[in-house]
C-alpha cells in the first residue's frame, strides 16, 4: 500500500499539486484520472521521487519515503517498476538486453539465472522468442509490452504506468491495460496507472482517484463513477457520446424497473 499526505508542489510560483491525500492499494490497478495538464504526471513523479514534493509525504507499505536517508529511498527504489507512455526502451539492445538491463543493475543474479527470469517475463507478456528483436523491429503494442516485462523483471512490488496505452489503437490499449491489471493481482503488485482515457477506467478502474486542476475531487470504482454528483467530473466523464448514451440507457432501465416495482 503506497500512502500519500498533503502533497503540494508548484513551479515557478503555479501551483500544480494542491494538497493531495489518498491512499493506492496492494494487488489493485489505482488509477489516476484526469484531463491533460491537471497534475497527474508530476504527482506520480513525486511519488517515485523525481520530483520532491513542497510539501507532502510518500509512504510505502509503512516506510517513509520523502525525506528519508538516501540508503532507505534507495531500497524502496529498488521495488519499484516504471513504464513510461514511450515506451523507452534502448533503441541499440536487443528485447532480451532491455529486458535483461534493470536485472543487471538491481540484483546479483548470474548470467544463466538472468536469462531465465528475461524468458519468463518475456513468456508472460506475450512475447516468447522475441528475444534477438531490436525494438525498431516491433509494433507500439509489442514496444509496451517489452517496457511492462523489463519493469516487473526485478520482482517489482510498486509498478507505476503513465498512459500507458497511449498512441495504440483501441484494440491494443485494451489488451495492455488487461495485462497490467492481470499482472498486478497475479504478483500482488501496488500498481499506478495515469490516464485521461474513459475505456481504461471501464475496462480496469479498481479504485479510481480523480484530480481536476491539482486537486483530488472525487475518489471511488468504476461501478460508482457514473453516479458521482461532482460536476467536474461528469463533465469529464461525460465529455463522451458513448458514455452518455450508457448512462441514458441506466437511467431508463431504472426509470423501467420503478415503473414495475414502483414501492422499490
Ligand atoms: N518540470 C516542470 N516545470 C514547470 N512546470 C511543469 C513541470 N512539469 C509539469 N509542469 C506543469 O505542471 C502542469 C501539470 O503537468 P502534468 O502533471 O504533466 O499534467 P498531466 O495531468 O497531463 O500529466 C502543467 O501545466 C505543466 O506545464
Ligand atoms: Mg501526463
Amino acid at each position: 500500500m503506497i500512502e500519500i499526505h498533503n502533497i503540494h508542489k508548484s513551479f515557478n510560483g503555479k501551483k500544480v499539486l494542491d494538497g493531495i491525500s489518498g491512499v493506492f492499494e496492494t494487488g489493485k490497478t489505482n488509477l489516476l484520472l484526469g484531463a491533460s495538464g491537471t497534475g497527474k504526471s508530476v504527482l506520480l513523479k513525486c511519488i517515485v521521487g523525481l520530483i520532491k514534493p513542497d510539501i507532502g509525504s510518500v509512504t510505502f507499505d509503512g516506510t517513509y519515503f520523502t525525506n528519508n536517508k538516501l540508503d532507505i529511498r534507495q531500497e524502496i527504489r529498488r521495488k519499484i517498476g516504471m513504464l513510461f507512455q514511450s515506451s523507452a526502451l534502448f533503441d541499440s539492445m536487443t528485447v532480451e538486453q532491455n529486458v535483461e538491463f534493470p536485472l543487471k543493475m538491481l540484483t546479483d543474479m548470474r548470467k544463466d539465472e538472468r536469462l531465465d527470469r528475461v524468458n519468463f517475463c518475456l513468456n508472460r507478456v506475450g512475447l516468447e522468442g522475441s528475444n534477438t528483436k531490436m525494438p525498431s523491429e516491433l509494433s507500439g503494442g509489442m514496444k509496451k509490452r517489452v517496457g511492462i516485462a523489463r519493469a516487473i523483471a526485478p520482482n517489482t512490488t510498486y509498478l507505476f504506468c503513465d498512459e500507458p496505452n497511449s498512441g495504440l489503437d483501441p484494440l491494443t490499449a485494451i489488451k495492455i491495460d488487461e495485462l497490467i491489471k492481470e499482472i498486478t493481482e497475479e504478483y500482488n503488485i501496488t500498481t499506478i496507472v495515469v490516464t485521461h482515457d474513459m475505456n481504461s477506467v471501464i475496462e480496469i478502474g479498481d479504485k479510481i482517484m480523480f484530480l481536476y486542476e491539482g486537486k483530488k475531487l472525487w475518489e471511488g470504482t468504476r461501478e460508482d463513477i457514473m453516479d458521482s454528483n461532482v460536476e467536474e467530473l461528469n463533465e469529464f466523464i461525460f465529455a463522451n457520446r458513448l458514455m452518455r448514451d450508457a448512462k441514458k440507457i441506466e437511467e431508463e432501465e431504472e426509470a423501467q424497473e420503478h415503473r414495475q416495482h414502483p414501492q422499490a
